[in-house]
Formats: structure tokens, C-alpha cells, sequence
């Protein structure tokens, strides 16, 4: 997969992105990941990218035109036709099933937006699709770029290593994951759950079922309504 990233800042998305395991990843070539200067597509010897809102009011929008040259550079480039990003507190919020979807296209671009935003006509001409991290605004489209980047390299074979397993993480089955401990196997007082000593791996697998699904009725009741309880879910609740 490749991930295109069109920013006014793209030493604040590299920086980020080449550490830890995303780095890696690349550097493994698991997945590309291109950070480009919306600067470069500027208007004029000031290479201008921004400009006042119609209508009134304060703060700058950046301009359309710079946007579409940097979209129709990286396609031109790549030759795949790509899913357009924006991101922006009005866009669809984010959540590990739209992350599933993401990670299957071959190319993204994501658009930063920075001071008001972006002008609405570039975001219909190539049909962008909005994407917000939560509901609350920040400066900036870096670090929701970063996130999305984040969240959907983690989907893509080979990134993680083996023992690390997505599928058993918070929300990948809409549950939140159940409580992990490691040694010492008392700590303070807290003693470990005698289950998780026991080698006994269907207990232990039924105990964190347990768990996941008590956390998360009690922590996110919004998610929990959405579980389809099986039968042995019913049972293992019932035990509590
Ligand atoms: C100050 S914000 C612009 C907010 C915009 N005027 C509005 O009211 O919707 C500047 C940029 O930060 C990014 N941004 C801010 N909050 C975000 C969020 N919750 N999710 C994704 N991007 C966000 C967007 O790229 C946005 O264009």
C-alpha cells in the first residue's frame, strides 16, 4: 500500500512516521509512505497557498488549485488511481471498522488542511472523502494524518510482528480488551488472576471473553449495545 500525505508541513508527518514500528515497516518496504510539500504547488515567486474566505470573516482557506496540482502530481507519479482523504472535524469519525476499509485500498492521498480549511470546490472535483479523528478541532490536519497513517499501516501484512495480534485488540471485534498483567506476579498486594497462571488455555480464553465484554459494558455501554451476546457469552456473564 502507499500512502501519499499532502501537507504544509511535511517534516512534522516524517518525523512521526519514521520512528518505531511504522518505520520499520518501511523501511521493509511493507508499506510506502510519501510526504509532500503543498508549498511546491504554490501560486507565483512567493509560491502562495492560501487566501481570505468569500463572504467575510477571519482566517485564511488554503486554495484549490494548489491542492488539485498536488493530487494530480502523486497520481501522475504512481499511476494508481487513489482515495482521496481530507482531514477535517467535519468528516466521518474515525473507528477501527472505517481503519479495515482504509487499509484495503492500494493508494491513499491525505489532504492536511491548516488556518479555516480547504476550499469546498477541490474536495467535490476529486471526491474527497472527510475524515475527523473526534469531535474537537485542532490547528491542524498533521497529527490526524499521522493517526489515520498509523492506524491503517497496523492493518497491512507484515507490519506488526507475529506475536502481536490485532485481532484481539480493543475495538477489532467492536469489544475492548480484557485486563493483561506481566511478571511479577504480585505487585503491591495485586496478585495476578489465578486463571492466567493456571496454563490452562480454555479457561484462560473464556476469562478474558469475560472481562472483555464486562469492560466494555461498563466502560463504553454505547459499544456494548451493539455485541451480539452468544450463549456462552450469556453463561460466562451470568457466573459474575
Ligand atoms: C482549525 S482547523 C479548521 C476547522 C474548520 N474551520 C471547521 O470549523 O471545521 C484546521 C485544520 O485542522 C484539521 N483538523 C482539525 N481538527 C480536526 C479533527 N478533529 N479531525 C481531523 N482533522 C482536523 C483539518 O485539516 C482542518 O482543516
Amino acid at each position: 500500500m502507499r500512502i501519499d500525505i499532502v501537507t504544509l508541513f511535511p517534516e512534522m508527518c516524517e518525523n512521526l512516521l519514521k520512528e518505531s514500528i511504522i518505520g520499520r515497516a518501511r523501511s521493509r518496504g511493507h508499506l510506502q509512505v510519501c510526504c509532500h510539500q503543498l508549498r511546491t504547488h504554490g501560486e507565483g515567486v512567493h509560491k502562495r497557498v492560501d487566501d481570505c474566505t468569500f463572504g467575510g470573516g477571519k482566517g485564511m482557506l488554503l486554495m484549490a488549485d494548489p491542492i488539485a496540482k498536488s493530487f494530480d502530481a502523486i497520481v501522475e507519479h504512481t499511476g494508481v488511481k487513489p482515495h482521496i482523504l481530507y482531514m477535517s472535524p467535519r468528516g466521518r469519525v474515525l473507528n477501527q471498522e472505517m481503519v479495515k476499509e482504509l487499509a484495503a485500498h492500494e493508494s491513499l492521498i491525505i489532504l492536511c488542511g491548516h488556518y479555516e480549511g480547504v476550499d469546498a470546490r477541490v474536495l467535490e472535483e476529486y471526491d474527497v472523502e472527510e475524515v475527523s479523528i473526534g469531535d474537537f478541532v485542532l490547528t491542524g490536519g498533521e497529527l490526524p494524518a499521522v493517526i489515520l497513517t498509523d492506524a491503517v499501516s497496523r492493518m497491512l501484512p507484515g507490519v506488526l510482528s507475529e506475536d502481536v495480534c490485532f485481532e484481539e485488540e480493543s475495538h477489532y471485534d467492536g469489544l475492548l480488551e480484557y485486563p493483561q498483567y506481566t511478571r511479577p506476579a504480585e505487585w503491591r498486594g495485586r496478585a495476578v488472576p489465578d486463571v492466567l497462571l493456571s496454563g490452562h488455555h480454555e479457561n484462560v480464553r473464556k476469562w478474558r471473553r469475560a472481562e472483555s465484554l464486562k469492560i466494555t459494558r461498563k466502560m463504553r455501554p454505547d459499544l456494548y449495545e451493539k455485541v451480539q451476546l452468544t450463549k456462552e457469552d450469556k453463561r460466562l456473564l451470568e457466573r459474575e
